[in-house]
């Protein structure tokens, strides 16, 4: 499924949806972080550019720190039990981190830049959550947290 399939803009608001659950509490709760900051991005960049600016820079901010902390969890499931589309997977992972290490070190600022961020964000929720993520999906069901009960180390 793409942007497009709903008529959407690029820089329309993603909304949670079903198809992007993983079954697995924890994660799910970090992916609605991502849509949360995708979407205050977005909200950014409509109020003008100051508030673009400033909703840039916050969310690199967040979103180095958020990769931090979603990609240990993910991986750290996905070796507990075995996943075998792990490594491929750390790939997309790093991708991810050196786009967001770019916008850092790249002094990234201005509207424009803020909503090349987001559309990536968006894009990435749209292939990588609602695609990738759903292959350790399987693996993850039969572990405690399914069920949406986080085990306390992670979560939004
Ligand atoms: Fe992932």
């Amino acid at each position: 499924m793409s942007a497009g399939d709903r008529g959407e803009r690029d820089e329309d608001a993603v909304h949670w949806s079903d198809e992007y659950s993983v079954g697995f509490g924890v994660i799910d709760d970090q992916h609605k972080k991502l849509v949360r900051m995708t979407n205050s991005l977005f909200e950014g960049c409509r109020r003008g550019s100051a508030a673009a600016d400033e909703a840039l820079m916050r969310t690199i901010r967040e979103a180095v720190e958020y990769a931090q902390t979603h990609f240990y969890t993910e991986e750290r499931y996905m070796r507990e039990t075995a996943y075998p589309g792990l490594e491929d997977h750390k790939k997309e992972h790093e991708a991810f981190v050196s786009t967001v290490m770019a916008a850092v070190n790249g002094g990234k600022r201005g509207r424009t830049e803020a909503l090349s961020l987001a559309r990536f964000l968006k894009k990435w929720l749209l292939n990588h959550i609602a695609g990738s993520d759903q292959g350790y999906a399987p693996y993850l069901a039969g572990l405690p947290g399914g069920g949406g009960e986080p085990p306390g180390d992670g979560g939004a």
